[in-house]
């Protein structure tokens, strides 16, 4: 959700307004997404890096966060969202902790649109945190390092870096899928080490629309975009020759 910064700026606005007015931009996209009939949404809204940002705006982001997630969550539900956070708890505040546990407990049984707020979310210490767990399952002997997959890695990933045996809802925490569709907004051309892993194969799509300004019809544009491109994962296809 990138650029509420420069949106507000150019309006000779607090950057905090910007954030403000990106509220109204994520529940359209998500009611975009469900009118296309996407099943998976993930949304980037706190980084493990923006805790450099300035102490205030890091307040402003932590208090909006947990009051978007109170304002939101009755809607997304009557919707059929399930919600669920991808993140560490570490540093986040309590209280933004205990909204999104309430929020995925309120929406674990939905069967529409799951949406992944990616809260917190680094993409190099999910992997980093995989990485432990599989060395001390090895070094306990559980695992033979030299067996180790791909899968026995992407397992330990989902759900981000949630502390082992903590169940949040009634149903399983669902695997965080591969990124089909990865869709940066506001100009910039860079993944942001967001969803690093998931990513491997993903179709990049770069709009220029500041956050404030994405709607449905954004999504509905990358998502015509992302249908005009032949996805290989590393293999080949052939393409007719004109003559043919
Ligand atoms: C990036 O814009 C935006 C953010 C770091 C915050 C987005 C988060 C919210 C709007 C809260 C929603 C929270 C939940 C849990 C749904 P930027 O400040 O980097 O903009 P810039 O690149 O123009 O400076």
């Amino acid at each position: 959700m990138d650029g509420n910064g420069r949106w507000a700026n150019a309006r000779g606005l607090t950057r905090v307004e910007g954030h403000r007015a990106g509220d109204a931009a994520l529940v359209d996209v998500v009611a975009g997404a469900i009118d296309l009939g996407l099943e998976w949404v993930s949304l980037y809204a706190f980084s493990t890096e923006n805790w450099k940002r300035p102490p205030a705006e890091v307040r402003f982001l932590m208090g909006y966060s947990r009051s978007v997630l109170r304002a939101r969550r009755a809607l997304f539900h009557s919707w059929g969202v399930r919600v669920v956070w991808s993140g560490e708890q570490r540093r986040l505040w309590p209280s933004v902790v205990r909204e999104l546990r309430e929020t995925e407990v309120m929406t674990a049984n939905n069967p529409g649109l799951t949406l992944n707020l990616c809260v917190n979310y680094g993409g190099r210490s999910e992997i980093a945190d995989a990485a432990r767990a599989l060395a001390r399952e090895a070094a306990i002997g559980r695992i033979d390092p030299e067996a180790i997959t791909e899968g026995d890695l992407a397992a330990r990933l989902r759900g981000g870096a949630r502390v082992e045996g903590e169940c949040t809802g009634p149903r399983p925490r669902p695997a965080v899928p591969d990124v089909d569709l990865f869709l940066r907004v506001s100009g910039e051309q860079r993944i942001s080490n967001f969803l690093l892993w998931q990513s491997a194969y993903a179709e990049l799509v770069f709009v220029p629309e500041l956050w404030p300004d994405v709607d449905r019809l954004v999504l509905w544009r990358a998502v015509e975009e992302y249908a005009r491109r032949t996805r290989r994962f590393g293999g080949a296809v052939d393409t007719p020759h004109p003559a043919e």
